[in-house]
């Protein structure tokens, strides 16, 4: 097993990473339950992951009630939180409790946010299914639902008692997912660890084949990294967290554009962006041209979309910039870019000129 350890004060939680874990989850969690139930919250396309949970945590004298909701990012509603949080207290859950969230991204961020207000804040345990959640939403106490202002709108800073891993539970998990997903461990490279994207260059092959040493180390290194910026700057003030967020102005845009749909997946958007950030930086003259190229490059060789075209997105810079002005992360009549010196040298700039954004849109369109 390893333990990566979440450093945040009284906050500080460890996640655990381990092949199999789920079969012995009952007895890492059984301190947390302390005789009373675990209510489990889960989607409909884990039903077989949620029954070895549910047996695991009954092996220890666990009760674990199911909750199980509709697969997909519309779950993260108001409607959603309201049935859940009923249905949370219909379980007589007390502060002290602990809710389990089982599943990808957003089953993570709606039992966090529906924990955080339970009560005036109860306990959950993440226990991430998608690749995407397992290095990326599941640590760091981001939680939230969407509104129809737009997506993460609504939501607190709630961090979990503890982060269970299994990678063994990606097998079920269509390639797609895992793709999108692998955008987001490519991004810790992007971001400050020069060294990590060459090592996923190496090994992407091998994490996509499902070799259980290549995906136990991407996660790892994934969270490692994670933790590391989330100690840092937990409430995204200071603007290390903000880090985080390369390749997601110009994905933003991009899943504005495509109506965050399935048309294009959250990590494609991101491996989308993250390419354009690296090429918008090199024509810019911050960074070198080959770095932009190998980045490129690296996300086509794994199949994720390298740019505008490859992602299905033929709209003008204009049009593309416009959906970044409803970011959240708008500041008064700035966007914070993240723009790179070089692979591994990503840094904050409150100074980029929108119009030569718009013009550089343009000049990508094929
Ligand atoms: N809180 C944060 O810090 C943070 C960070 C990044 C993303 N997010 C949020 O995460 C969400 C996206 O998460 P996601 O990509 O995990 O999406 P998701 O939760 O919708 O899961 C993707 C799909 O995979 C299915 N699935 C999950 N695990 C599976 C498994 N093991 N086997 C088979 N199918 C499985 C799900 O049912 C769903 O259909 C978005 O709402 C995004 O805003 C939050
Ligand atoms: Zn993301």
């Amino acid at each position: 097993m390893t333990t990566i350890p979440v450093a945040l004060g009284a906050r500080s939680y460890d996640v655990r990473i381990e092949p199999g874990l789920l079969v012995r989850a009952g007895a890492v969690l059984a301190p947390l339950s302390r005789g009373r139930p675990m209510p489990i919250v889960t989607d409909t396309n884990l039903a077989a992951h949620c029954e070895t949970l549910v047996a695991s945590l009954a092996a220890q004298g666990i009760a674990a009630p199911v909750r199980v909701l509709p697969a997909g990012e519309s779950t993260k509603s108001w409607a959603q939180l309201e049935s859940l949080t009923d249905w949370l207290l219909a379980q007589g859950v007390v502060r002290s409790d602990h809710a389990i969230a089982l599943g990808g991204g957003v089953i993570g961020d709606l039992v966090g946010f529906a924990t955080s207000i339970l009560k005036r804040g109860c306990n959950f345990v993440q226990v991430p299914t998608t690749l995407l959640a397992q290095v990326d939403s599941s640590v760091g106490g981001k939680t939230a639902i969407n509104s129809k202002a737009g997506k993460n709108l609504i939501g607190a800073f709630h961090q979990p008692s503890v982060v269970l891993i299994d990678p063994q539970v990606l097998d079920s998990l269509p390639q797609r997912e895992l793709r999108a997903g692998y955008a987001e461990v490519a991004k810790y490279g992007l971001i400050d660890d020069a060294g990590f994207f060459a090592w996923c260059e190496t090994n992407a092959a091998a994490l996509f084949a499902g070799d259980p040493a290549a995906r136990a180390e991407a996660i790892g290194h994934s969270v490692a990294a994670k933790a590391r910026i989330v100690a840092a700057d937990e409430r995204e003030t200071t603007g290390t967290r903000a880090l985080l967020n390369l390749g997601h102005t110009f994905g933003h845009a991009l899943e504005a554009e495509t109506g965050f749909s399935d048309k294009l997946l959250h990590g494609e958007a991101v491996a989308a962006g993250m390419a354009l950030a690296f090429a918008f930086s090199a024509q810019q003259g911050l960074c070198p041209v080959a770095d932009a190229e190998r980045v490129a490059a690296h996300l086509r060789a794994v199949g994720l979309p390298d740019g505008l075209a490859a992602a299905g997105v033929s709209a003008d810079g204009a049009t593309l910039v416009g959906h970044m002005l409803h970011d959240k992360k708008m500041e008064g009549n700035t966007l914070p870019f993240l723009l790179a010196r070089g692979i591994g040298q990503t840094y904050l700039d409150k100074t980029v000129d929108l119009a030569k954004v718009a013009a550089f849109l343009d000049g990508q369109r094929r």
